[in-house]
């Protein structure tokens, strides 16, 4: 009798733990952003998606980020890309590898190779998902500064690599019909140390590391990297599929080092916000607006205000994240990068801030998104 009350009972507790691990339940949910510190997914392990960018689709959002290892190893793709999604923005379900690197050593995306900051894009002509992202070749360091893509049918993969290279070759600058001749590179005298980079790489295409995408409201998409050495950011059309560079393109903030490109749009106006060129270690955030996606895209100064401002609270840009069926909502996400041990990197998720069309990002230890008024 009183065994076979255990036997109930017991039986009774597998059926409720098995209930409780399908639904869910019991795992602490994210109530708030934290900035800094460890972000749990619905496993219970710190989310794993560096340098990452978003794309929302029907009520989910995908993160995708680099999947670091542990120790200095991490810095260079062992794994491949990550992915998550998301209903609320707090709460982070892992959905596994969505481009996984290759055993082939010949490979470009061979495993150890340097395979930084992707960004997935969705074309609605092809209804393929396309990822960009920084390339550097095994073994070669970061000398080979390429631009990769690849695509997949489903957000969340497997992505298939497509290819990689420099973008642009042989093309010069377009230029508004007002710009004067004086400030146009000349490649038979080059002006400056960056216009000379910009000559050197003229024939095989143009150095392509720290980068964004950004798709416009006309549908047409946008690949932003830092160029020349890591100088002059440039913004180039891509294709109609999104998986080629057109070759029309602009040289912005010429000779300055940005890195860590995100743009975003609001009432019309084109904001950037970026770095400056210091390695894993923190430096001064930097922001940008524009009318026209072709610029003249204006050098707005550092958008972080308050304590920490000076090194971006320890942070660097990867991505401005708009939050849907919100007005003037949009969050700033950075890497609070730990090269030492590369797995452990934080996520700083910070509210914008508009006042009239400039931006100011704050410092916050924990906030919500009632912080956006609707
Ligand atoms: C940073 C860059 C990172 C990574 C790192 C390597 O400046 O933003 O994406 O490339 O340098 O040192």
């Amino acid at each position: 009798m009183i065994t076979a009350y255990f036997k109930q009972t017991r039986l009774v507790a597998i059926l409720v733990a098995v209930l409780m691990g399908i639904s869910g339940y019991g795992k602490a949910q994210q109530k708030e952003f934290k900035p800094g510190q460890l972000w749990p997914d619905d496993k219970g392990v710190h989310i794993n998606a560096h340098g990452g960018g978003f794309l929302y689709q029907k009520g989910t959002y995908y993160w995708f980020g680099e999947h670091k290892i542990a120790g200095g190893a991490g810095n260079r793709a062992m794994v491949g890309v990550h992915c998550y999604s998301s209903k609320d923005l707090y709460n982070w379900k892992d959905e596994g590898i969505a481009l996984n690197v290759s055993d082939d050593l010949a490979n470009d995306i061979a495993k150890g190779c340097i395979l930084e900051r992707p960004k997935v894009i969705y074309n609605k002509l092809t209804k393929k998902y396309v990822m960009w992202f920084h390339l550097e070749l095994l073994g070669k360091g970061y000398s080979a500064a390429r631009a990769g893509v690849a695509t997949s049918d489903k957000a969340t993969g497997p992505y298939t690599f497509v290819k990689s290279y420099r973008p642009n070759p042989g093309q010069m600058p377009f230029y508004a019909v007002t710009t004067p001749e004086s400030e146009k590179v000349n490649c038979t005298n080059p002006a400056s140390k960056s216009d000379g980079f910009f000559c050197r790489d003229l024939p095989g295409g143009q150095m392509a590391r720290d980068m964004t995408v950004f798709v416009d409201d006309d549908g047409k998409a946008y690949h932003v990297f830092s160029s020349e050495e890591n100088f002059t950011l440039d913004l180039a059309e891509l294709t109609p599929d999104y998986t080629g560079h057109t070759g029309k393109f602009i040289r912005i903030y010429v000779g300055h080092q940005t890195e860590a490109p995100a743009l975003f749009k609001r009432n019309g106006i084109y904001y950037m916000i970026g770095s400056g060129c210091t390695g894993w270690d923190p430096n001064a955030a930097r922001w940008f607006s524009a009318t026209s996606i072709w610029g003249p895209w204006t050098y707005r100064g550092n958008p972080c205000k308050g304590p920490g401002s000076e090194t971006t609270y320890g942070g660097q840009s990867t991505y401005v994240l708009p939050v849907a069926g919100k007005k003037d909502a949009f969050i700033f996400v950075a890497d609070k990068w730990t090269p030492k041990d590369a797995i452990d990197g934080r996520y700083l998720w910070l509210p914008i801030a508009f006042k009239g069309d400039d931006i100011e990002i704050n410092w916050l230890d924990s906030w919500k998104l009632d912080v956006f008024k609707k």
